[in-house]
């Protein structure tokens, strides 16, 4: 790859070079935390994929390890897929992946360590019994839509379960399939869960959360009344990564989710550019985290030229609300330690149609936090219940578009004249019904002066009541990726962009309001990041 690399991250996962997509098989081991994902060692752009790999004692700092699960066998001679880790009684891994086989079909992989006295274990070999799962001509299962087994979890029964993302027609399944040994696994009867329409469901993941909204994790295998169950999809057809919170009965062994269906118009990890998710539990904190897949918003010819395409989010910890209708998501505590040189802002009227700098940081590689407090409601504008659609709402109603109270929030990435940013932002209505709506937008329209980039706008509403509880916004900014938590993690969006001036020292930060109508700063911090060893 050319050394001149604008766009690099400096503390987000990223390989030197080529192409990666889904994190896979996740797990913490004597100490050792061990992230694998989705590569093409031979470019830019998808390709039969093996396993990358990488270790790290913090989740920041990464060490590449060799290449993995290359194509050793017929059952993954054509490709290494997604899949998951599940530590064995005796703290022993394996891994469970999708391969394609001589006749592309989808079958599933174990994988052992070579050595468990390696902590970072290198080297894996494929079990001479693979596939261990197949399509025949009885199971009814497509060959082409057969894939991305989970973590398995065990009951009291002794039973391994795990899912594997399929689908039938246009329904998509959560599979269950059931095992003693881990070796032998037999389909049950029913799928954990299906939803007609929705497509093919990739990559799912099902875990349990403390119903109460405590922040501590769960192990993937813990029942109770004290857990609520959360199952999560990665929709093909429309590239989210959608969950809903419901309760897993055992008896049954299936899902029910607390309200309505799983499918497009679900709840969302994140609102922006963000797929092929997936969690693990981490004992050593008591923790559940969080991974995920950003690919690039950017033309293939400029991902060649750049050398390498897709990074991984940080990662974050990932816990029930206490109102129990939706997860808070919030970057891990290690990524504290890359900040430095923190500046602040403290108590300050942000002036209608005014902007101020956050000067001070290196703008291009930052953490920065907001808060606001809002008092001026003359201005605020009706919502209209025919605005169904909060992505539709925030690129209509764009950064540049005046209203009675916001947009107010960050300019990310910006060039020193303004003609680059990213805008991330809230706006504020008030329903008919009294009740104030909140809007989170991450306006890419104005990124960069490349034509070529994908420059879509996202958004949210916020499910918070801004007059009692405030506002609050953090964005990790970090080259070429803005990731934003609005309301102290109850929404995220994330977004690819290349500004083309605003770049590395010429980055700029803002904070504005061009609402009709002043809020109150009740504090601001930024910080610069440190680099993280990754690559
Ligand atoms: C999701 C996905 C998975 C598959 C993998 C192949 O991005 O399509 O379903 O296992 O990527 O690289």
């Amino acid at each position: 790859p050319p050394t001149n690399q604008p766009y690099r991250t400096a503390y987000h996962f990223q390989p030197r070079k080529n192409w990666i997509n889904d994190p896979n098989g996740p797990m913490l081991y004597k100490g050792v935390y061990h992230l694998f994902y989705q590569y093409n060692p031979n470019g830019v752009i998808w390709g039969p994929p093996v396993w990358g790999h990488s270790t790290s004692k913090d989740l920041v700092n990464w060490v590449p390890q060799p290449l993995t699960m290359e194509p050793e066998m017929a059952a993954n001679i054509n490709g290494s897929w997604s899949g998951s880790a599940t530590i064995l009684p005796g703290n022993k891994p394996a891994i469970l992946f999708t391969g394609l086989d001589p006749k592309y079909e989808q079958v599933q992989v174990l994988a052992y360590p070579k050595d468990t006295s390696d902590p970072n274990l290198k080297e894996w070999f494929l079990a001479p019994q693979n596939p261990v799962m197949f399509p025949t001509p009885q199971n009814q299962i497509n060959a082409t839509s057969f894939r991305d087994p989970t973590t398995a979890w065990r009951l009291p029964d002794g039973v391994w379960r795990l899912l594997i993302g399929s689908k039938r027609g246009q329904r998509g399944l959560s599979l269950l399939f059931r095992s003693r040994d881990f070796v032998h696994w037999v389909q049950a009867k029913h799928p954990l869960y299906s939803d007609k329409l929705s497509g093919m469901w990739e990559c799912p993941d099902f875990f349990p959360v403390y119903a109460n909204g405590d922040q501590m994790g769960v192990d993937t295998s813990i029942i109770g009344s004290h857990v609520k169950h959360v199952l999560k999809n990665s929709l093909d057809i429309t590239k989210h990564d959608i969950y809903t919170i419901g309760d897993y009965n055992i008896k049954k062994d299936a899902y029910t989710p607390d309200i309505g269906y799983m499918n497009d118009s679900s709840l969302r990890y994140d609102y922006g550019k963000y797929y092929a998710s997936k969690t693990f539990f981490n004992d050593a904190k008591k923790e559940r985290i969080l991974l995920g897949w950003a690919n690039e918003s950017s033309s293939v010819e400029d991902d060649i030229k750049k050398g390498w395409s897709g990074i991984h989010t940080i990662p974050r910890k990932i816990w029930l609300d206490k109102l129990g209708k939706q997860l808070i998501q919030w970057p891990i505590a290690n990524i504290e330690k890359l900040r430095q040189n923190p500046v602040n802002i403290f108590r300050k009227v942000l002036k209608k149609g005014s902007q101020i700098e956050v000067s001070g940081i290196t703008a291009a590689q930052a953490d920065a936090e907001i808060s606001f407090k809002i008092k001026d409601l003359k201005n605020v504008e009706k919502f209209d219940a025919s605005w169904t659609s909060p992505q539709l709402l925030c690129s209509k109603k764009g950064a540049s578009v005046k209203g009675g109270l916001g947009p107010f929030g960050l300019l990310t990435l910006a060039s020193k004249g303004l003609e680059e940013y990213t805008a991330v932002f809230f706006r504020i209505f008030k329903a008919y019904d009294n009740k104030f709506v909140v809007l989170m937008c991450s306006d890419q329209s104005r990124s960069s002066l490349n034509p070529t980039n994908d420059k879509t706008t996202y958004g949210t509403f916020v499910d918070v009541n801004p007059i009692r509880e405030g506002l609050s916004l953090r964005v990790l900014i970090d080259h070429s990726v803005v990731e934003s938590f609005g309301a102290k993690g109850k929404n995220v969006i994330t977004a690819r962009v290349y500004p083309t001036l605003a770049i590395n020292e010429k980055a700029h930060l803002y904070v504005f309001n061009r609402g009709t109508s002043n809020v109150e700063i009740t504090g601001l911090t930024a910080w610069s990041m440190k680099k993280a060893n990754i690559a």
